[in-house]
């Protein structure tokens, strides 16, 4: 099932066709422009659409593209914009696994990416940014809504093509683009196909050993080690507040919080945003 706006690329709708053929997603919703992928497959959830799942909300451009912490996520052209939808009591995501979908999803990209760039190794920023030769590649963003709870829905932004340093990220970190690091990789609906399977299989990975995915994080974990500053969420989604604390990362605990020594103390990082400080 699959709707589309008149006027959407070709390549992009000949992949999402090859995705239902294979049975990968169930659904599509391709739109040449919409405010937000994410909003659009919120939306859904709150009318009470019934999928089915995993569906598909793909855009070749987006006017009002929300990253973590009501950021904007800049995309032009060259940049992948895409969301799933997915029922996690399908999928055999129960409690606290659930919690890790944000961080099994960084992990997913970051796959898909490395096989791209290779012999290039992506790092996660946690929770789930990803970094590539020292600037920010691809961002993720995991929304739910209240009244459909066994619902997921995940957004991601991928630079593939975009024009670099379209925009400035917060610790100064550059933004990078695929094809800053392998170029003549394709075009952005190149890495859609791929994307998406790795989603899937490290979401099928999540439900049954949680733990080999919390090894591909630490693997890739930028912060682990380093001295950083962080500051805490009031209300989950919402911004972050002014008070901003220091301290070294030691790593991710098995929840996914991050692990934080500051004053002698332990701390573990359940939200928030972190910035690395360059000593
Ligand atoms: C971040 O880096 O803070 C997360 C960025 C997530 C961007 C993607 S683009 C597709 C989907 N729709 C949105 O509005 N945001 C996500």
């Amino acid at each position: 099932m699959i709707r589309a706006d008149e006027g959407v690329s070709r390549e992009g709708l000949t992949v999402c066709r090859d995705l239902l053929e294979r049975g990968l997603v169930h659904a599509v919703r391709y739109f040449s422009s919409v405010d937000s992928t994410n909003t659009a497959a919120k939306d859904d959830l709150v009318n009470g659409d019934e999928g089915p799942y995993p569906k598909l909300y793909l855009a070749d451009s987006q006017t009002a593209g929300r990253g973590r912490h009501g950021r904007v996520w800049l995309a032009d052209e060259g940049t992948l914009t895409f969301s799933l939808a997915i029922d996690l009591a399908k999928g055999g995501i129960r409690g606290e696994r659930a919690g890790l979908m944000s961080i099994a999803s960084g992990v997913a990209v970051a796959i898909a990416v490395e096989q791209v760039c290779a012999p290039h190794m992506a790092s996660l920023k946690w929770p789930n940014d990803i970094y590539l030769s020292g600037g920010k590649l691809a961002g993720v963003l995991v929304e739910a809504v209240a009244s459909a709870p066994d619902r997921l829905i995940v957004g991601i932004g991928v630079n593939v093509a975009s024009a670099p340093d379209r925009t400035a990220l917060p610790g100064g970190a550059p933004a990078r683009s695929i094809h800053q690091v392998a170029p003549g990789s394709g075009n952005r609906y190149g890495l859609l196909e791929e994307l998406v399977g790795h989603l899937l299989s490290v979401w099928e990975q999540l439900a049954r050993e949680p733990h080999s995915v919390l090894a591909e994080f630490r693997r890739r974990c930028l912060l682990t080690g380093q001295m950083v500053r962080y500051g805490t969420q009031v209300a989950e989604g919402g911004p972050i507040d002014g008070r901003r604390s220091f301290g070294r990362c030691v790593g991710l605990a098995d929840d996914g919080t991050l692990l934080i020594e500051s004053d002698g103390r332990s701390i573990g990082l359940r939200s928030g945003d972190v910035i690395q400080i360059r000593c």
